[in-house]
């Protein structure tokens, strides 16, 4: 008889050039080449248990910031299950998983759960099946889950996320520069909490139809060897106006795609409108990035964050800030949930 049972803690990341549209969205083939932030307190703890012999169905379970566990939504469920699958028969195993998780920030905040979730669960669930694997192999594994920002989530740091070369490529995440490279500080000002009214995938699908999608394509070289050189020169006067005229385009794409895609409400313009006014009034160096929803990341350097927060805390449509930074990847423990 044969079990097994793992706990593996993985990071959410924040996208500095983003994954918006694939060539290859059954495969998760992007489009573009990405580059990520790997974040250190919003992460996702994962247990997973094998039990060989038992002939029952997977198991899927979240836990609340109370400790209390209790199903997850058939929809949760049903993908995290797929995932499942797919990593059994890659492991060459049979018999049932049993799954716990649970997210460090709150799971109100309105914050994307699925690249740090993707990332635990797939860490949890090779090892409980007995397996080890190179990181990079990992990374392929967590892409294989759909949610391709998940590819970046193994890696502490800031990290790659290759576009295919070739139609055989099969591209995985690799970090470029360790968090102790800089710890640049992410505050999450939370303006929406509710889940986001069209999903990534959605997005992926109708990005090609903006006009804009094919130029975006033809900017990004220069944007990412900017926000490179900006990284490793330590440069935040470099890096911020790449990436926020990143993630500006990223909603551009998203309002201009058939049908239209909203993402933003009036705290999201609100608070960028502070991250401008904080930067031209009061000389904070702070620039502000989004991901496909309301809420604003703003990136300052370590020495800044203090005061960047009281000043986001304080506007009228932040609901309350999350204060992360650059972290340093998974990792493993022993806080088992199962
Ligand atoms: C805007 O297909 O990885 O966050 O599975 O919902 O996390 P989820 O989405 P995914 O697309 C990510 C889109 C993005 C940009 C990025 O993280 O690169």
């Amino acid at each position: 008889m044969t079990t097994g049972r793992a706990t593996a803690s993985a990071p959410s990341n924040i996208a500095l050039i983003k994954y918006w549209g694939a060539r290859d969205l059954e495969r998760v083939l992007p489009s573009n080449r990405s580059l990520s932030m790997t974040l250190e307190r919003c992460r996702s703890t994962t247990t997973v248990c094998f039990d060989e012999d038992h002939p029952g169905a997977d198991e899927v379970w979240l836990v609340d910031d109370h400790g209390q566990s209790r199903p997850a939504s058939a929809a949760f469920a049903e993908r995290a299950v797929q995932h499942l699958e797919r990593l059994r028969r890659w492991a060459d195993r049979r018999g049932r998983l049993r799954v716990a998780t649970r997210n460090s920030f709150p799971s109100a905040a309105g914050i994307a759960s699925s690249a740090s979730g993707f990332a635990a669960l797939t860490l949890a669930t090779v090892r409980a099946l007995g397996r080890e694997a190179e990181t990079h192999q990992l990374s392929l594994l967590a892409r294989a889950s759909g949610s391709g920002s998940a590819s970046r989530s193994l890696e502490g740091g800031f990290v790659e996320w290759p576009g295919p070369a070739a139609p055989e490529d099969d591209p995985w995440a690799e970090q470029i520069l360790p968090s102790d490279h800089w710890p640049l500080h992410d505050l999450v000002a939370i303006v929406e909490t509710g889940p986001k009214a069209v999903s990534s995938l959605d997005g992926h699908r109708a990005c090609h139809s903006s006009p804009h999608f094919a130029r975006r394509l033809t900017e990004l070289p220069r944007r990412l060897e900017e926000v490179r050189r900006g990284l490793r020169e330590r440069d935040i006067e470099r890096l911020g106006p790449v990436i926020e005229e990143e993630a500006i385009e990223l909603h551009l794409i998203a309002m201009s795609s058939r049908p239209a895609i909203f993402y933003w409400t009036p705290a999201t313009l609100e608070v960028l409108a502070a991250v401008r006014n904080l930067r031209h009034d009061a000389g904070l160096p702070v620039y502000a990035t989004m991901d496909a929803g309301a809420n604003v990341h703003v990136l300052c350097p370590p020495g800044h964050d203090e005061e960047a927060d009281a000043r986001l805390e304080a506007l009228p449509g932040v609901r309350n800030v999350l204060r992360d930074h650059c972290g340093s990847g998974p990792r493993f423990n022993q806080d088992h949930l199962l």
